[in-house]
C-alpha cells in the first residue's frame, strides 16, 4: 500500500468515528482548509444500497447486491466544493440520506462482497494522496498506512441529542431518550460487525468531542495535518 507522504498531491489521512461524531463536517472542513478531496465513504454505501433499492433487489441477496456495484462509478465534487455525491453521472447526493436509505445502507455494509467492492473504489480514489477519508475502517482496513489518523468519539448522550436536533430542525418528531438508545444500538451493531467493524486503530488521534466547537476539533486536526505535510 502507497503512503502519500512521499506522493507530490499530499496526505492521506483518514478519519474514523461512530455515527454522530460530527466526522461529516469537520472531514468537509479540513479537506477544504488543506485543499484535499473529502471522500465520504459512508455516502458510497448508500449509493449502493440506493441502487439495491431502485432495482428491487433483496438486500440479503449478497451475488445480486454485489453486482449492483460491478460498474458503479461513484465520483464525488473536487476538494472546496460541495458535499455532492454522483453514481455514474447522476447527483444522488440528496436521495441518498433518506431514512430508508440509512437503514437500508447498514445493511448492505455489513456484506462482504460489497465491502471488498467499495474497498478497491476507495483505495483507487485516495491512493495519489491529497485527500481526507471519512468512514469506520479507513485507519484499520481501507488505508492502514494513512499518513495521518483521527478517531473522533463523543458520548452517546452527546451524539444522540445532536442528532435530535438536527431531526427537530428539520421539523421531524423525534424523542430524545429514544434517539440515545438508537444510537448505542447502531453503536453496538458497528462494532460487532463480523467484517471490518468499527474500531480505532492503534496508531490513530482520537478526539473526545464532546463539548468541543467543530472549530476547536478542526484545529486539533490541522494543526496535525500541517505538522506532518511538512515532514
Ligand atoms: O457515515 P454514514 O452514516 O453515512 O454511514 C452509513 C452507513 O455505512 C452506516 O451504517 C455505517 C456504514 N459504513 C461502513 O460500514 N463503513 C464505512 N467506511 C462507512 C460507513
Amino acid at each position: 500500500m502507497t503512503s502519500a507522504a512521499a506522493g507530490s498531491k499530499g496526505l492521506i489521512i483518514a478519519i474514523d468515528g461512530p455515527s454522530g461524531a460530527g466526522k461529516s463536517s469537520v472531514t468537509h472542513a479540513l479537506a477544504e482548509r488543506l485543499g484535499y478531496v473529502h471522500i465520504d465513504t459512508g455516502a458510497m454505501f448508500r449509493v449502493v444500497a440506493l441502487m439495491v433499492q431502485r432495482n428491487g433487489i433483496d438486500p440479503v441477496d449478497e451475488a445480486a447486491v454485489a453486482e449492483v456495484c460491478q460498474g458503479l462509478v461513484i465520483e464525488f465534487d473536487p476538494a472546496g466544493g460541495s458535499k455532492r455525491v454522483f453514481a455514474n453521472g447522476e447527483d444522488v447526493s440528496a436521495l441518498i440520506r433518506s431514512p430508508e436509505i440509512s437503514l437500508l445502507t447498514s445493511q448492505v455494509a455489513a456484506l462482504p462482497q460489497v465491502r471488498q467492492a467499495l474497498l478497491t473504489m476507495q483505495r483507487q480514489l485516495g491512493r495519489q494522496g491529497g485527500v481526507v477519508l471519512e468512514g469506520r475502517d479507513i485507519g484499520t482496513v481501507v488505508f492502514p498506512d494513512a499518513d495521518l489518523k483521527f478517531f473522533l468519539t463523543a458520548t452517546p448522550e452527546e451524539r444522540g441529542r445532536r442528532r435530535y436536533e438536527e431531526l427537530s430542525a428539520k421539523g421531524v418528531a423525534v424523542d430524545l431518550q429514544q434517539t440515545v438508545v438508537e444510537v448505542m444500538q447502531r453503536d453496538q451493531q458497528d462494532m460487532m460487525r463480523e467484517h471490518a467493524p468499527l474500531r480505532r486503530a492503534a496508531d490513530a488521534v482520537e478526539i473526545d468531542s464532546t463539548g468541543l466547537a467543530p472549530e476547536e476539533v478542526l484545529a486539533v486536526m490541522l494543526a496535525e495535518a500541517r505538522g506532518r505535510e511538512g515532514q
